[in-house]
């Protein structure tokens, strides 16, 4: 039988998807041990773990290469979603805010705002849903930066601790939306590998509550 392929967003939620998929019983050190190797066997050969960026395991998954995706919900919202989205794996926690220069009232003026950020169709969305005609100015990394010398009036961005909008004097206007890793699901083979997906899925459900309940 084929093992099941998972594509990994490397980097952060590597480390925690690997930590679950190890408290649910299955092997992962040739992950631990990758040195430069991209497709790595988990378990006992059940299951192949396949590293990438976040926006490319949407594309693997999307595109049938792997059954299945772990990746955060920001590059969901983001990248649109021609797969299922299975599970909230409950770590990646953060939320979708927009954020501007501290004491000043983004919502005041007539004048149409400039917005910054990596998320250019979430912010779209989210201004559009506000019914604000707003222009979108895509940057590729530190937006913070981008209200700070005057390219724009505002971010969307991910928060998470909030430090780096404290430390460069900006503050949250207002949240969008939560974040955290979600399984992913390529739609036909949900269909073909129904079986191995949802036990694999009930598994990490079981481990994700019995997680949820320690903390209560
Ligand atoms: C994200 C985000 C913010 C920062 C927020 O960037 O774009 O800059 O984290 O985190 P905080 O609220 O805990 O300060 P990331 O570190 O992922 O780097 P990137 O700019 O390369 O995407």
């Amino acid at each position: 039988m084929k093992p099941l392929r998972i594509a990994l967003t490397k980097g952060r939620l590597e480390k925690k998807t690997i930590e679950l998929l190890e408290e649910i019983g299955l092997d992962c050190t040739q992950v631990r041990e990758k040195g430069r190797r991209l497709i790595l066997t988990v378990g006992n050969g059940e299951i192949e773990v396949v590293l990438a960026k976040a926006a490319d395991v949407i594309t693997y998954v999307e595109n049938g290469v792997c059954d299945l995706g772990v990746v955060g919900k920001d590059t969901i919202m983001e990248n649109g979603s021609h797969f299922f989205e299975i599970l909230d794996l409950g770590f990646g926690r953060c939320r979708f805010a927009l954020a501007c220069k501290k004491g000043t009232d983004f919502f005041s003026g007539y004048q149409a705002k400039t917005i910054a950020s990596k998320y250019p169709n979430v912010a779209r969305q989210y201004f559009e849903g506000r019914g604000m005609d707003v222009r979108i100015i895509k940057i590729e990394g530190s937006v913070e930066l981008a209200p700070l010398v005057g390219l724009a009036d505002g971010i969307v961005d991910i928060v998470e601790t909030g430090s780096t909008l404290k430390e460069n004097g900006l503050e949250v206007v207002e949240t969008i939306a939560q974040i955290s890793a979600r399984l992913i699901a390529n739609t036909a083979s949900l269909k073909m590998r129904k079986q191995e997906i949802e036990s694999l899925a009930g598994r990490l459900e079981d481990c994700i509550r019995n997680r949820e309940e320690k903390y209560i």
